[in-house]
């Protein structure tokens, strides 16, 4: 890690750690990530995919190179995660997945066992019986231990578009107009390319996580950062719920935070 963290209570419920730069926040996370998989092995990790995470997963692979190989292959032994959410309507190998993104990031470089890191099955032929299911694993492997999460600029977690309710489970979700031109650069920039649906764990599952990690980086999410972090929790901004847990960590860049170059 390269920067001591600066930390404050952002409320009576987030604590907040301020990061330099997404090089420093991808340190500090995936730092955390391992340390998690090393206290509590037996409850999975919580996994997100988008621009936010992908520095996180070259920093894990990074640092888990750096073990000694016989903690190193423990680790990589004991893997086991369960990602947020996934399209629906991609075939499971069409490289637009979740899937084929957390194969390329995660899998491959950590050398892990494709089968312990979980996603649902976009591809399904039922999706509503698909996240059912999903969620029936989950907790069947005890529900999440330490639950990342992305931000979307509307204020999703997963794909859970506002507005939401804060008891919502695993379902499958239409996208707004919003997330679907958000993500388009993924689908050659055309947001009537992006899947208009997708299976997300619901506030039901996120909330039941042990602990939680808000990972925000940019310029572009200072606005949307900075009301969930005054609270209060609203339905229209569905990371606000993440003020009803008590252990939620959110870990922002200094952009992120409306802080300028000089601020
Ligand atoms: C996406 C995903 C989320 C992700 C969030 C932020 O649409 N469903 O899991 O965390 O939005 O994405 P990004 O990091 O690319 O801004």
């Amino acid at each position: 890690m390269n920067q001591e963290p600066r930390c404050s209570s952002a409320s009576s419920s987030l604590e907040l750690i301020e990061l330099s730069d997404p090089s420093a926040v991808a340190d500090h996370v995936a730092a955390l990530l391992l340390n998690e998989r090393r206290r509590r092995p037996e409850l999975p990790l919580g996994l997100a995919t988008g621009r936010t995470m992908d520095p996180i997963y070259l920093a894990l692979a990074r640092q888990l190179s750096l073990l000694p190989f016989a903690e190193g292959e423990r680790l990589r032994e004991r893997w086991l995660s369960f990602n947020l959410d996934e399209y629906v309507g991609l075939a499971a190998d069409d490289p637009r997945s979740f899937r084929a993104a957390m194969m390329a990031r995660l899998v491959l470089p950590l050398g892990l066992d494709p089968e312990r890191v979980r996603l649902p099955d976009g591809s399904a032929a039922d999706p509503d019986a698909e996240a059912n299911r999903y969620r029936c694993e989950l907790e069947a492997a005890g529900g999440v231990g330490l639950q990342v999460l992305g931000l979307g600029l509307n204020g999703h977690v997963g794909f859970n578009e506002p507005p939401c309710d804060v008891g919502v489970r695993c379902r499958c979700v239409n996208l707004s107009a919003s997330t679907r031109a958000a993500n388009a650069p993924a689908f050659g920039g055309n947001p009537e390319a992006v899947p208009a649906r997708a299976i997300t764990l619901g506030l039901r599952e996120i909330l039941a996580a042990r602990s939680i990690l808000l990972v925000v980086t940019g310029a572009a999410k200072a606005g949307v950062l900075r009301w969930i972090l005054q609270g209060p929790a609203t339905p229209e901004l569905p990371a606000s719920w993440l003020h009803r847990h008590r252990r939620v960590m959110v870990v922002a860049d200094r952009a992120a935070l409306g802080c300028g170059e000089n601020g």
